[in-house]
């Protein structure tokens, strides 16, 4: 049965599944039009439990219909994260008929052995599906990578190297990634390991993804290792950081200014507290050459507590990633994918408004705050606090605090509605740095029923958070006491 309240929280337009728990993405790949979303799934409770991969297709990414489970846990284990790419050339001798296969690699995870202390409970499995990702067969040689005694051995992304002419697997260890190479998808060589006294490390490495990428405006390429944490994140529990570097074909060694990143480093691929264990589509056509991506908005501090019971845990919005050099420097942005720009309303435009007191910049008469894309320009920043704020009318607020002069950003949702079922989710702030150092500022802002997704100086810094008012917020206004301007906003509400 449906609740009320759960049906109010669920957003309108980023994945959730019908009912009960998911977490991380897995598996997500394009194949003939649809696009693949695979994701952690306990069909039976909305908590964490036995691990399925639950499945959605979509034809943009954006509006998804969920599938039929497309793996079941069995007696070697659940279901642990994964990938899945699309074996064009039957490299993995699954094809049959002319019938392409896709293949699935994931974790089994052994309940049992972890139960009773044994170190080697998590291994790398595959599963072949030759009706383009709708059901899926185990292969009966797994697992294909057996656990060399190592605690916490998971999360395996599989790319083709088009460069190295092999398969990649980069697999996530307590602290580390591991690099593995195969022309199978059964036989896997390790071939180096990455992350040593490097990057954050307060937490276990997970869900680990790595591909080359070609610098904007140049012909430039340089290889990406996103690497998720737990807890350990900018914010403390989970978040995915990255480094950027080049790769021989075994070894990963990343820009001298990424070589021995402190702890408290500012490549986040989002600083907010709730995008966590995200990675990219495989397969995306050549001629699309996107990086894609997409994440968990959730964070275990408080996952399994947050107040939907029927449904937990949605998906961000996809993202395009894109490798950008500036002052020397590589960086990783984002922005929402293009095909949300189908699901635009009219536009409504404004302009060049001084802020000096509390402005209103957006009722909810002008468009509905719980499925909006808002575009904005600013100018005349100067030493002082702004504070933006979506409230309702019950008093609910979501605060989004900028600092011109530390450059921060501050997420306070200690009174964006319902928060009492977690202290870890209202506690404290979280806090983003401020990449780009300048007196104006761009940006992007999603909204729906309950997230908020910030891409801010052209997706250098992005924020995405999670909130339950008690009523939609129906205001979106600004404080400042220095002042500042608005050169532009441009609002769409969203057609879903
Ligand atoms: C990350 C994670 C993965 C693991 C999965 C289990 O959120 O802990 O490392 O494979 O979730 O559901």
């Amino acid at each position: 049965q449906k609740s009320e309240q759960d049906e109010n929280f669920r957003p309108n337009f980023h994945f959730t599944p019908e009912k009960n728990w998911m977490n991380d993405p897995n598996g997500m790949f394009y194949l003939d039009g649809t696009y693949h979303l695979y994701f952690q799934y306990y069909p039976e409770d909305n908590v964490w439990g036995p691990m399925h991969w639950g499945h959605a297709t979509s034809k943009d990414m954006i509006t998804w219909e969920e599938q039929d489970i497309a793996l079941y846990p069995d007696e070697k284990g659940y279901i642990f994260s994964g990938s899945a790419v699309v074996d064009h050339n039957n490299t993995s001798g699954f094809g049959k008929d002319g019938k392409t296969p896709v293949v699935a690699i994931f974790t089994y995870h052994e309940p049992e052995g972890e139960k009773k202390g044994e170190e080697d409970y998590q291994s790398q499995a595959i599963a072949y599906s030759l009706d383009k990702g709708q059901t899926w067969t185990k292969y009966e040689g797994n697992p294909v990578l057996p656990n060399p005694g190592m605690k916490d051995f998971r999360d395996p992304k599989v790319t083709w190297d088009d460069i190295n002419k092999q398969w990649l697997m980069a697999l996530a260890t307590t602290e580390k990634t591991l690099f593995y190479s195969s022309q199978d998808l059964k036989n896997w060589k390790k071939l180096s390991e990455f992350g040593e006294g490097n990057g954050a490390h307060d937490g276990v490495w997970e869900c680990p993804d790595f591909f080359p990428m070609q610098v904007e405006g140049s012909d430039e390429t340089k290889w990406v290792l996103i690497q998720s944490l737990n807890p350990g994140g900018y914010n403390g529990g989970s978040g995915t950081q990255y480094f950027i570097g080049d790769f021989d074909g075994t070894t990963f060694t990343p820009e001298k200014n990424m070589q021995n990143l402190e702890e408290k480093h500012n490549y986040w691929i989002d600083f907010g507290r709730d995008n966590y264990a995200g990675v990219t589509w495989a397969n995306i056509p050549e001629d699309d050459g996107r990086k894609l991506f997409i994440g968990w908005m959730s964070n275990w501090l408080y996952a399994q507590e947050v107040p939907t019971s029927t449904w937990r845990s949605a998906m961000t919005v996809a993202r395009e990633l894109k490798l950008i050099k500036e002052n020397n420097e590589y960086l990783i942005t984002s922005q929402p994918a293009k095909e949300l720009q189908k699901y635009r309303g009219e536009s409504l435009q404004k302009e060049n408004i001084k802020v000096d007191k509390k402005t209103v910049l957006l009722d909810s008469s002008e468009v509905n705050l719980a499925k909006a894309e808002i575009h904005f320009s600013f100018s005349g920043l100067s030493d002082g606090e702004i504070e933006f704020v979506l409230s309702n009318s019950e008093g609910e607020k979501m605060r989004i605090l900028y600092d011109h002069a530390a450059s921060k950003f501050k997420m306070d949702r200690t009174e964006a509605g319902q928060v009492n079922f977690s202290d870890k989710f209202s506690g404290k702030n979280a806090v983003a740095p401020r990449i780009t150092k300048s007196n104006s500022m761009n940006g992007v802002m999603i909204l729906d029923k309950t997230s908020v997704e910030l891409f801010l100086d052209n997706g250098k810094t992005v924020i995405t958070e999670i909130f339950f008012p008690n009523q939609p917020w129906n205001e979106f206004s600004v404080k400042s006491e220095s002042g500042f301007v608005v050169d532009s906003l441009e609002a769409f509400e969203l057609n879903f």
